[in-house]
């Protein structure tokens, strides 16, 4: 059932894949995070090495491991590590597929002990986190191919279509959280896949491998539009 299983659609392809949440320190012992499981992300790392490219995962914290040994695993914590190791392998990558849920506050001056408990409220100063997708999109080449993911509980379209646009992505994958079974933490996924030119490419709700497969062959065939 999965699309064109049996075909190598990514030979000799770079492909650069976020997956999972990140973690930002607000003490040693806690941290901001959010419900990411990094079960899309690891299953697109899989499928792609599967269609033959050559695969580089920055992953977040997640509680499982790969199958295939092949994929260059690069792990991290903060978001500020996860920018950082993808400007530095962004420029020699055909693909970059960007599935990770990124926090988008980090605490300003995460405290270097433990908080204690004390009378009255505890206000947590955060700043805004790089955004990976969208510095990417700003150094792109023509050549190279930039998808992003998009969460969306309300206005999905537009939202997603919005992403698109200002972040110069060239697809985003949206997220339905209107279907029981999809999204976080689930082994299924429903998706929408937008493009620049208006298409819309909208999967059933089915296995995140098979979602993967799904998402490569829609990048298969924007990479042959842009050849
Ligand atoms: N993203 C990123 N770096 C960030 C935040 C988001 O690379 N600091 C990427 C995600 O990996 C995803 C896309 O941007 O591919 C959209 O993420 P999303 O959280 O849906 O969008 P935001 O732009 O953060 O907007 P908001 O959360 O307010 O909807
Ligand atoms: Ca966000």
């Amino acid at each position: 059932e999965s699309f064109f299983s049996n075909t190598q659609q990514l030979t000799g392809k770079k492909v650069l894949i976020t997956a999972g949440p990140t973690h930002e320190a607000i003490d040693p012992v806690r941290f901001i995070a959010n419900h990411s499981s990094g079960k899309m992300g690891y299953a697109l790392a899989e499928a792609c090495a599967q269609q033959g490219a050559e695969v580089t995962l920055v992953s977040g914290p997640v509680s499982f491991s790969l199958h295939n040994n092949a994929i260059r695993l690069i792990k991290v914590t903060t978001a500020q590590q996860m920018y950082d190791a993808c400007m530095n392998v962004f420029a020699e990558q055909d693909i970059a597929i960007l599935a990770a849920a990124v926090a988008d506050y980090t605490p300003v001056h995460p405290a270097t002990e433990k908080i204690k408990k004390a009378d009255g409220e505890l206000i947590l100063q955060l700043t805004k986190t790089k955004d990976i997708l969208k510095s990417l999109g700003e150094i792109k080449t023509g050549a190279q191919l930039l998808v992003g993911f998009a969460l969306e509980t309300n206005n999905e379209t537009a939202n997603a279509l919005h992403k698109l646009q200002t972040k110069n992505a060239d697809l985003i994958v949206l997220n339905s959280m209107q279907d029981a079974g999809a999204a976080f933490g689930y082994d299924t996924n429903k998706v929408t896949i937008f493009d620049t030119a208006g298409n819309a490419f909208a999967s059933d709700l089915v296995s995140k491998k098979t979602i993967a497969n799904f998402i490569i062959t829609v990048i298969t065939n924007k990479l042959y539009d842009k050849a």
